[in-house]
């Protein structure tokens, strides 16, 4: 038995959705604890592509409990679609759960979520208008809509009926937008909570169960530990909690339930939407990043931008191995280094003012759009790693390349990817059995 967060441990996007279906196999229930269809994962199984925004890949396997859970922002007609398209696509939704407490984004929040980025001109964030921000704005301010409010037709009529006027003199008079119809957001929203009854549930009580029944939990972050609202890289983050953390609250659980966290990184970097990114590569190096692999093409899931490529970044690692508490790392795309003459991996920061050179970040403020990567330089294997099933058939430069993340980050790297199917995985230590991370006193 074993309890295990996945987290991003970068700007998101970094393969976790292949690291929890690997993981997901051992696992009887799967929970998704934060964010909503921001969030795009695409697994590869037996030949076939799956692009999931809200529900939990889980559902690959049948049998599985498939939680949305409490901390989740749900928008329920991009709910509706997704599930409707796995449905045709044979998977099964018998365990298919949906938490009482998760938010809903409305409408309003979509438009807002739009209309807000466009005002904020050159100061915008990237977001992925997928009304995220307001509506985990709507739950902190407490006005948001529950899950559960969808099938109460009273409660939602008499929310719907104070909500409405006052989001449309938001639309009309800041945004110069039409009015939404009060009858017929309703109506709609009223059925699509028919249309969800059926997977609407306490899930938190269903988890506890689980826990006291000694079933394996797999809990599931979505986007990445610098994307955080509290420990990212505000305010270029979203508006949730993607790290381990927000596992506890997400899903309602206490944090003695989880035995491990596994971080999830790509063998580089990249982000999608604004903010800052120390060891960015505008140039050739960042477009042969975003190019290599026409499989993996680095355009977001979600929105379909190019996602901005850079080298790793050990600093932020680091950081990332502080906030999550992470007792081993997996490591995605190894594979698209194959071609690289050179590879660099920054391994501290300049003050671009001070001159000052620091190993760990000094804070998660501002004064990361003033670090310049200082960069340790690695040859290049220039050997295809795609049909590597064991870590000795690496290229002794890529082995020599992991143990230097492993290294500069104090944890394990337990999981190699090399290609995005389910056998392109090398396992390396058993990332949820393996020994548990014992904290060194001195990073060297
Ligand atoms: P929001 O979550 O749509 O509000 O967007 C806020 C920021 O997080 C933007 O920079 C987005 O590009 C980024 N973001 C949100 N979800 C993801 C994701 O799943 N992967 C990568 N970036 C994301």
């Amino acid at each position: 038995m074993a309890n295990v967060v996945v987290v991003g441990a970068q700007f998101g996007d970094e393969g976790k959705a292949k690291v929890t279906d690997l993981l997901s196999k051992n696992a009887d229930i799967v929970v998704r604890y934060q964010g909503g269809a921001n969030a795009g994962h695409t697994v590869v199984a037996n030949g076939n592509t799956y692009k999931f925004h809200l529900i939990p890949s889980g559902i690959l396997y049948s049998g599985k409990t498939c939680i949305l859970g409490p901390g989740m922002v749900i928008d329920p007609k991009a709910f509706i679609g997704e599930l409707s398209a796995l449905l045709k696509r044979g998977l099964d939704d018998a365990n298919l759960k949906v938490s009482t407490c998760a938010h809903v984004t409305m409408p309003y929040h979509l438009l807002i979520d739009a209309a807000e980025e466009e005002s904020r001109g050159n100061q915008k964030i990237g977001t992925t208008k997928r009304g995220i921000g307001p509506t985990y704005a709507d739950k902190c301010a407490r006005s948001g809509i529950r899950v559960e409010d969808l099938l109460e037709k009273d409660v939602l009529k008499a929310k719907l009926d104070w909500l409405i006027p006052r989001k449309n003199v938001i639309l009309e008079r800041l945004y110069n937008l039409p009015a939404l119809n009060s009858k017929e957001v309703y109506e709609t929203y009223l059925e699509y909570g028919q249309q969800m009854k059926k997977y609407v549930c306490d899930t938190s009580a269903i988890i506890f169960q689980s826990v006291r029944e000694k079933k394996n939990i797999l809990f599931e972050g979505a986007q990445g530990t610098l994307l955080d609202l509290d420990h990212g890289s505000y305010p270029y983050v979203t508006s949730s909690s993607p790290t381990a953390g927000g596992a506890c609250i997400g899903a309602g659980i206490g944090p003695t339930i989880i035995d491990r966290v596994i971080g999830v990184s790509k063998s580089y970097m990249t982000r999608v939407g604004e903010g800052p990114f120390p060891t960015e590569q505008s140039g050739a190096i960042g477009e042969q990043l975003r190019q290599v692999g026409k499989a993996w093409a680095e355009v977001g899931v979600t929105t379909g931008r190019p996602r901005r490529c850079g080298w790793f970044d050990t600093v932020l690692g680091r950081y990332s191995v502080r906030i999550n508490g992470l007792d081993c790392l997996a490591i995605t795309k190894l594979d698209v280094l194959d071609e690289f003459d050179e590879i660099k991996i920054c391994v501290a920061y300049r003050d671009a003012k001070t001159k000052e050179v620091y190993k760990d970040l000094p804070s998660i403020t501002g004064c990361l759009q003033y670090m310049e990567p200082v960069y340790e330089s690695f040859t290049g294997w220039r050997k295809s790693t795609s049909e590597c099933v064991s870590y000795n058939d690496l290229p002794a430069q890529a082995q020599k390349y992991i143990n230097f993340i492993a290294e500069q980050l104090d944890v394990p790297v337990a999981i190699v990817s090399v290609g995005q199917n389910r056998d392109q995985t090398i396992i390396i230590e058993d990332p949820i059995h393996g020994p548990k991370r014992v904290l060194t006193k001195n990073v060297k």
